[in-house]
Formats: structure tokens, sequence, C-alpha cells
């Protein structure tokens, strides 16, 4: 089949194309953007060739590094293009940007589930689409979870599956069965077809709660009444976010006020009761830093599990354990204290489904000092990037 080089329309687009965004005014900006657009509309429309996955992958550098508005639409067809391509580079390009951008992990997921169509068993593929789960949102999220139904291969431990159950909550009802699909797939539950139709997200969240006892139950956050700060309060200062070195440098100052520091290490403040958030910026959005922190029991790390020390004079402590010697457990609440008991006072030890983090925390800062702690913790300037995601 002969490929058709679209030569000239990318001679005439350089030539539009000169002027540098940095220097720009608003107007010829968003000109330049129009351009790139039509650019992104005439190449996608066509068998890809070197030339045009080349220009695909500079004009997506171009949309993402510039802090140009509008252009999540073009954005989302250059990826899907580049991922249907069949072009290594091109799909290693994607990949990348699934690595090395969370906040665009959602539509590197969305442009592989486009590709499924193409390639329905390439286990790489299904392994990003099954990490985006935490992130994928909307259409985003009905796209990779139908695609996800493609294949043989399923995701059966407790945290997927109930990371399905909570996409398909915030799904319109008319949407759900792509959650509801997925987890029959997924879980073979029920068996019967004839069945399938009796299975609502209800009835998957109660078989879920009996089916694996020891994760947290499969139900979106509730908000404390009273709070000020919940995700909708956040969320329109979290959609024209704008990072600035001023803003995560006073996030250093939040970091500290907000008492962070107590349970968490990041570069070299801090202490290690909790995870590490140094590297935070290159395994999570924005979105999911806030959500995490605003609600910390919602997602429990087993390294860090909350137990509650029963002692033969029937006294109890809550918090979570910390190295001590050999006949000796020591026990921090969330408030910090530590407490050193011996082994021999001990008459049980339980887990709970609750973590050591308080909520509450954001509840005395400012709104533009929230968004300071999220610009710092979303940060990864100077950061190495670390070994990615424990996967499925
Ligand atoms: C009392 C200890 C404690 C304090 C104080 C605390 N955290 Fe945490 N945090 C934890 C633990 C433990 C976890 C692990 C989740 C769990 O409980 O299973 C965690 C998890 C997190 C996560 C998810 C991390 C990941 O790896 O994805 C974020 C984000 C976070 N905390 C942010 C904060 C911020 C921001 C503050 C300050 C406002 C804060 N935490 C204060 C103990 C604490």
């Amino acid at each position: 089949m002969p490929i058709h080089k679209p030569l000239v329309l990318i001679a005439l687009l350089a030539a539009l194309l000169p002027t540098c965004f940095a220097f720009a005014d608003a107007a010829s900006q968003e000109n330049d953007v129009a351009a790139l657009g039509a650019e992104v509309t005439a190449l996608s429309g066509q068998a890809l060739d070197d030339d045009a996955i080349h220009r695909l992958t500079a004009i997506d550098q171009t949309l993402a590094t510039e802090q140009v508005v509008n252009v999540a639409v073009d954005q989302q067809r250059v990826l899907t293009a580049l991922a249907k391509s069949q072009n290594a580079g091109a799909l290693e390009h994607v990949r990348s940007v699934f690595e090395n951008a969370p906040e665009r992990r959602g539509s590197a997921a969305r442009a592989l589930a486009a590709a499924t169509t193409i390639r329905p068993t390439d286990l790489q593929d299904w392994r990003y689409m099954v990490r985006s789960l935490p992130v994928v949102q909307g259409d985003e999220a009905v796209d990779v979870l139908s695609a996800l139904q493609r294949f043989r291969t399923r995701a059966n431990k407790g945290q997927w599956v109930r990371q399905v159950i909570l996409i398909g909550l915030q799904l319109p009802v008319n949407q759900q069965s792509a959650a509801t699909g997925l987890l029959r797939h997924w879980t073979g539950v029920p068996l019967k077809k004839s069945e399938a139709s009796e299975w609502t997200l209800e009835k998957y969240q109660q078989w879920f709660s009996q089916e694996y006892p020891d994760q947290p139950e499969a139900v979106l956050p509730v908000d404390l009444t009273g709070r000020k700060w919940t995700m909708v309060t956040l969320e329109p200062a979290l959609q024209t976010f704008r990072t600035s070195d001023t803003m995560v440098q006073q996030g250093e100052l939040v970091y500290q006020k907000a008492g962070c520091q107590k349970c968490h290490r990041r570069g070299k403040v801090g202490e290690a009761l909790g995870p590490d958030l140094t590297s935070l910026g290159w395994r999570r959005q924005r979105r999911e830093i806030l959500h995490a922190t605003l609600y910390p029991s919602h997602e429990l790390n087993e390294e860090y599990p909350t137990v509650t020390i029963v002692l033969k004079s029937g006294k109890s402590l809550t918090g979570m354990m910390s190295a001590s010697s050999a006949d000796a457990l020591a026990i921090v609440s969330s408030t910090g204290i530590r407490e050193e008991l011996s082994r021999t006072d001990v008459e049980t030890i339980v887990n709970q489904k609750i973590s050591n983090m308080p909520d509450g925390l954001l509840e005395p800062l400012s709104e533009d000092e929230i968004m300071s702690l999220i610009a710092l913790l979303a940060s990864t300037d100077g950061v190495p990037l670390p070994h990615s995601d424990a996967g499925p």
C-alpha cells in the first residue's frame, strides 16, 4: 500500500509556525495552538509514516510543556494516533508520557485503550491500563474499563477489584455497565450471564466486603459535617492550578506548619513513620495527593499498619508499631506520642482498618497554603525518577 507523505502540508505548516511561544502574546498563542490543532487533524487522519510520527511527537511535547489552555482534546488525539500507529517509537512516547507525566496518565491510558482494537493481546498495554485505574475519570474511565474486558488476563487482587467498584460509583448510572462488566470478567461472579443484570455495583460492594475482609470497604469517602476542605470545595483551585517556585518554597513552610514532617520524610526533612514523600510527584498526580491527604483511611498502605495493642491490665493503645528492643515493643500514636511496652504485658495485637494518619490536617490552612503544599509534594525538581510502581 503506498503511503502518502504529507510533505507539502508539513512544509506549509512549518513555515506558518516559527513563532516562539515564550514571546508570543495571548492572541497569537491561541492562533498557534489552533494551527497545531489543524495539523494534528491532518496528520492523525492517515496512516503515519516516520515523518508524521516525528512531527506528532514534537507537537505533543510543545503542547505539554507550554502552559496553554484548551489543548486537552488535541493532546488526546495526538496520543491516540501515536498509540494506534503500530510504530515502536510512537508507542514508546505514549508509554513514557504515562511514566513521566502523572497528570497525563489517564490520557495515555485512554490512548492505549483505543489501540486495543489493534493490539488486543499486548500485556504491557494491559498493565498500564490497570495502573491507570486510580486516576481515570468519566469517558476516560469508560474506555479503559471496556478495553480491559478485551483481554483474557484478569487483575483479581483485592485492591484492583475495589478500584473498579470505586470508579463505577463515580460514573453516571447509564455508564456503570463498563464497571460491572469488568468486575464480572475479572471475578467470575456471577457465573451465569443471565444473572449479570442483577449484579449492581451495590451488590458487588456487599460481595466485596465478604470476599476481601482484609481490604477497606469499597465505598467512596464521606466528608465529615462541618469540614471546610473537601474534594468538592478544593476542586476549582485544583482545576486552575499553576505551580511556581514561590509556591513550592511556601509549601516547605506549610509542610512544617501542618505537621507532615512528624511522620513523612521528604528529602532530608522529617521522620519515617509513614511513606517517604520525596518522589511522590513522580508517582502520583495532584488530585491523588490531595485525595490521600484529605481521606487517609480510604487507601491503606500495608507497610504501615495501624494496630491496637491490648495489655493484660486491660489498657489498650492504638498507633503504629515502631522499632524497639527484643523484649519490648514501641507504639507511636497518631499525635506522635511514643510508648514502650514490655512484650510480657501484651495480651493481643489487632490490625485496624484505619490509617494512623489523622484526617482534618488541612482544616487550619488557607486555600493558598493547601495549593502550595500540593505544589511542593507534586514537584519533581531535582528528584530522580524512581522505579515504576508495583503494578499488577
Ligand atoms: C501520624 C502520622 C502521619 C502524619 C502526621 C501525616 N501522615 Fe500522611 N501518611 C501516614 C501513613 C501511615 C500513611 C500510609 C497510609 C496508611 O495509613 O496506610 C500516609 C500516607 C500519606 C500519603 C499517601 C502516600 C503515598 O505513598 O501515596 C500522602 C500523600 C500523605 N500521607 C500526605 C500527608 C500530608 C500532606 C501530611 C501533612 C498535612 C501528612 N501526610 C501527615 C502518616 C501520617
